[in-house]
């Protein structure tokens, strides 16, 4: 009978305790904040995720989810270890192991104790060769155990989506087992064989192969991304273009596939710090990179595309009253991390503009962490749209979706519509407000302030 112990429960750790909890699975979370723990043992999550608290208090009473103040009592409770800690990306773009490699020796130093096999499977994300040269000795030093003979190891990377995470786990596209030996891989071979159908497609590979794999996902859906913003370049200088048209098109190659929806860019604790620390492993490794440093760049730009639209439109942003409608970095999410609505309102301020915001989940969240920006934080999006300049759409949540040409020169001052996330449908704008769509080929400026 399989019981598991989950360290670290952040978007990934968290969601998969409570997925595996539903699976009947006894797992034991585990994590160092105090206030995490605190926060779980009320019932209440700290992250929002679609269904997951609702699942989490069912497993809870159900007597399946254990809520661990002591990573010793998770560890010796299970025999399967899950580690779920951040490996975020420093400021010169290398990984910051400190959370994993303390995670890993202080588990070592459990292990050490205990007089059983106990399989270790690091979900967190690891540039190729980590496991081998970092994680694995750092087990092994401070328990004084051998991989292979006393303990097992997997490299499993995670695939699931913020917001989407408990479907994302229901049904992945696919399970890589990146594994030192055939004795681990079976193991967690035959653990995801009782979770999921015959459909799941399982691939076991190396360590070293899974690791890369992990970056190269993330890279290459950076790589859409930032390929379809170049390509609504294109299209705002192209008479009778329009990316919309281009991507829905272009999406029904199977080869091309979807993930190429054109807007301000993308943002998150995922795909900007991956693209980050995959550019400074290729470099280290004396291959050249132009490619990648070109996502990056043309994704920073993507940032500024509504503030060049603004000063086309009004030359000096001094004064002026910009709303912006969301701050999250994709809808049905409260994160805010790394959002391009960031730099987009601290770029707003530096022009002397004056900032109003609304987001219907990360307004809380925005005002904790940048609590320093002089912005005005709105209850409602009419009340942020009222006496503005400008309005920019900075996430694609559906609220904003059913707002009306109307509502729009009803409430603004000039009822200037910077379309981020291309959500509106360009032949119903087109006419009674000012519209500027990423990739959409607007008419002349002249025209335009006639209205
Ligand atoms: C991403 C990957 O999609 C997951 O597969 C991966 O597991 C995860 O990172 C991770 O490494 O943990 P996530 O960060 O939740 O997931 O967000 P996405 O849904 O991929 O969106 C990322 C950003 O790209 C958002 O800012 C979104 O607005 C933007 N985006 C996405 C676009 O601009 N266009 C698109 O067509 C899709």
């Amino acid at each position: 009978m399989y019981k598991v112990s989950i360290i670290g429960l952040g978007y990934v750790g968290l969601s998969l305790s409570t997925f595996l909890a539903s699976k009947g699975i006894h797992v034991w979370g585990y994590d160092k904040a105090r206030w995490k723990l605190e926060s779980l043992k009320k019932g209440k999550l700290y992250i929002s995720e679609e269904d997951l608290e609702t699942e989490f208090n069912r497993a809870v009473s159900n007597g399946l989810f254990h809520i661990s103040e002591k990573l010793e009592e998770s560890i010796t409770h299970s025999n399967i270890t899950f580690i779920c800690v951040d490996t975020p990306t420093k400021e010169d773009w290398r990984q910051d192991y400190s959370s994993i490699i303390s995670a890993a020796k202080s588990i070592g130093k459990i292990l050490g104790k205990l007089d059983r096999y106990h399989l270790i499977v690091v979900k967190s994300t690891l540039l190729p060769e980590s496991s081998r040269k970092i994680i694995i000795p750092a087990i092994e030093q401070e328990s004084g155990l051998l991989v292979g003979r006393d303990f097992g190891y997997i490299y499993n990377p995670e695939f699931l989506r913020e917001g989407k995470a408990l479907y994302d786990l229901r049904s992945p596209n696919r399970i890589v087992i990146g594994e030192y030996d055939n004795k681990s891989g079976d193991i967690i071979y035959a653990f995801y064989k009782e979770i999921y159908d015959e459909k799941t497609p399982i691939f076991r590979m190396t360590i070293e192969n899974a690791e890369l794999l992990k970056y190269v996902s993330n890279v290459f859906l950076s790589l859409k991304i930032s390929f379809i913003n170049l390509i609504a370049r294109v299209c705002e200088k192209t008479p009778n273009t329009d990316i919309n048209i281009i991507s829905e098109a272009l999406k029904t190659d199977p080869r091309i596939g979807p993930y190429l929806q054109a807007g301000i860019g993308f943002g998150g604790q995922c795909l900007p710090k991956d693209l980050k620390a995959f550019i400074s492993f290729v470099e280290e490794i004396g291959i050249k990179s132009a490619l990648l440093r070109e996502i990056y760049f043309i994704n920073e730009e993507q940032a500024i595309w509504p503030i060049n639209i603004l000063k086309q439109v009004y030359h000096d942003l001094k004064d002026k009253v910009i709303c912006i409608l969301g701050l999250t970095f994709k809808p049905n999410t409260n994160d805010i991390r790394n959002s391009q609505s960031i730099k987009i309102i601290s770029r707003l301020l530096d022009e002397g503009a004056v900032v109003k915001i609304y987001d219907p989940e990360g307004l809380e969240n925005f005002l904790r962490e940048y609590y320093y920006l002089p912005v005005i934080p709105c209850n409602s999006i009419e009340k942020c749209l009222e006496d503005t300049d400008a309005v920019i759409i900075a996430t694609d949540w559906d609220e904003f979706k059913l707002l009306e040409p109307k509502t729009f020169k009803k409430l603004m001052k000039t009822p200037l519509i910077i379309d981020g996330r291309r959500i509106y449908d360009v032949n119903k704008f087109k006419d009674d407000v000012i519209y500027f769509g990423v990739g959409y080929h607007s008419r002349p400026f002249k025209t335009l302030l006639e209205i």
